[in-house]
């Protein structure tokens, strides 16, 4: 119990910073600075919750998996808030618009609607009956991966780096499925 409320404390770090740099730092965009700070941390979570997936033979982390995905899922909804609140402020023409003139976003709804999914399937009495249905977690990486590209006007490095964990993610992924590795 002790260990999860440690690891639920580690996973608030990225909201606390948010909220540090939103109210005591004032960044100069918030809107764009939330979509980072959210986006990047759902993503990074979406990684995490894979790896510990894959690693489970050697490391059984499995326990801790599920409350990791809740935090991912907890910032993509924040990073939509953002979006239909803040960005496009309540308004359904906005949004509409928007979105078909931006379409990374169909695939980050898409990708959203997949998290909404699984966190609701995530509990004691559902789990059993639609774990197999939890590998769209990588329909989901992948999705948001593209997203996250097509957001951009031009990467940086970081971001470069960023991205190149989703291709191992996978690669991994497929080469355990297949047994050439064993772990
Ligand atoms: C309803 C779902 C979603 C909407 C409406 C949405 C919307 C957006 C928008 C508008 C941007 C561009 C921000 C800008 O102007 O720079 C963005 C960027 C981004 N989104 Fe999403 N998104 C959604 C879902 C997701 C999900 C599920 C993830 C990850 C799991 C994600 C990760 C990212 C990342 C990493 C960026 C780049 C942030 C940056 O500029 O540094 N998005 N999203």
């Amino acid at each position: 119990m002790k260990k999860k409320l440690a690891l639920a404390s580690i996973l608030l770090l990225p909201f606390i910073f948010l909220l540090y740099m939103l109210f005591v730092v004032e960044v100069e965009d918030p809107i764009k600075y939330i979509y980072t700070i959210t986006g990047a941390t759902a993503l990074m979570l979406l990684y995490i919750t894979t790896i510990i997936s894959m690693l489970k033979k050697a490391i059984n982390l499995v326990k801790y998996r599920r409350m990791v995905g809740l935090f991912s899922f907890f910032y993509a909804l924040l990073h939509m808030i953002n979006f239909v609140v803040l960005d496009m402020e309540l308004d359904a023409a906005s949004v509409i618009s928007e979105t078909l003139k931006r379409p990374f976003i169909y695939l980050g709804t898409i990708s959203f609607l997949l998290l909404v999914f699984m966190s609701i399937t995530s509990t004691k009495k559902l789990f059993p009956k639609f774990y197999k249905y939890h590998k769209v977690i990588y329909i989901s990486i992948i999705l948001s991966s593209v997203h996250f590209v097509m957001a951009q006007k031009a990467l940086s490095v970081e971001q470069w780096v960023y991205l190149s964990i989703m291709p191992i993610v996978l690669v991994f992924k497929l080469l355990q499925r297949t047994k050439i590795i064993h772990i």
